[in-house]
């Protein structure tokens, strides 16, 4: 039986720290975090993360602006707006809610934001920070992992660490993140041969390629800890992970849920790295 990994209860603890360590800088500086969030056109998933994104922090006591930008908005719109952002002192986080629609570049966007403002630690510049171990913000997903396995007292140091997906936004950094660890490090994709042998070797297993139920229990060593990244629908419209829960749970000695794991945590570090940049700003 593993012991499940409670992301709600991990997240809610920080939260609560977050707000105390918010209030104490405002008592102290006179500056409220404020977080800018931006969405452009109406894909239901992204205006679901938006809200969350505004409802936390009311719950952590930031100063938050949403704009909700119609589907036909202008790169040149969309600039100008990051720019005025970039200028405004009372905002010290700017988030571009990704994928933009096709006909934007998000790379432009991701380039434009100040990179002291880029609390999504997109910009290359922060990419490299992440890369010499020198962080300005953490990427928000990979931290959130990294946080569980350290509240929940799992030791990452001189562990086979396997990674499965290789995405910019959570498998390049999330090996970084245990690289710096001092974990030892695999990352796989979908050319890697023998995946489940090399998901075997893994004491800690982060699975993030976006396919339901792909972990199955043969896949994974006794005692492992696994941390389940994935975030799909099923066809009955039922939220699921990357991992095969009925199968891998028992072999496992913790486990992330989903939903309840992982996912709570990436704006719950978001916010930890909208108060870095306020308090960066005054420095
Ligand atoms: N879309 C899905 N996840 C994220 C995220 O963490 N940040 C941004 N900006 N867009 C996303």
């Amino acid at each position: 039986m593993a012991k499940i990994i409670d992301g709600k209860a991990i997240s809610a603890q920080i939260r609560a720290e977050l707000k105390e360590e918010t209030e104490a800088f405002v008592k102290a500086t006179g500056v409220r975090p404020g977080l800018a969030v931006i969405i452009v056109g109406n894909d239901p998933a992204s205006q679901v993360y938006v809200r969350n994104k505004r409802r936390a922090c009311e719950e952590v006591g930031y100063y938050s602006e949403a704009y909700e930008l119609p589907e036909n908005t202008t790169q040149e719109e969309l600039n100008a707006l990051v720019d005025r952002l970039n200028a405004d002192n009372k905002i010290h986080g700017i988030l571009c809610q990704l994928p933009l629609p096709k006909h934007l570049d998000e790379n432009e966007v991701i380039l434009r934001i100040d990179p002291k403002k880029d609390v999504d630690a997109f910009h290359p510049y922060n990419v490299g920070k992440i890369m010499i171990g020198d962080y300005a913000f953490l990427p928000c997903t990979p931290a959130g992992v990294m946080a569980l396995l350290e509240r929940s007292g799992i030791e990452i140091s001189g562990k086979e660490c396997v990674v499965v997906g290789r995405s910019n936004i959570v498998g390049k950094p999330q090996a970084m993140l245990l690289l710096h660890a001092n974990g030892t490090v695999t990352v796989c994709h979908s050319r890697t041969k023998n995946l489940a042998e090399v998901c075997r070797r893994a004491d800690i297993l982060v699975a993030a390629i976006g396919k339901a139920d792909f972990f199955t229990g043969d896949m994974v060593k006794e005692g492992a800890v696994v941390i389940d990244v994935g975030m799909n629908r099923r066809a009955d419209g039922k939220l699921t992970g990357d991992v095969d829960f009925a199968s891998v749970e028992p072999k496992a000695s913790y486990i992330t849920p989903v939903p309840g794991g992982v996912g709570p945590m990436t704006i719950t570090m978001l916010m930890q790295n909208t108060l870095t940049s306020a308090k960066n700003s005054v420095k």
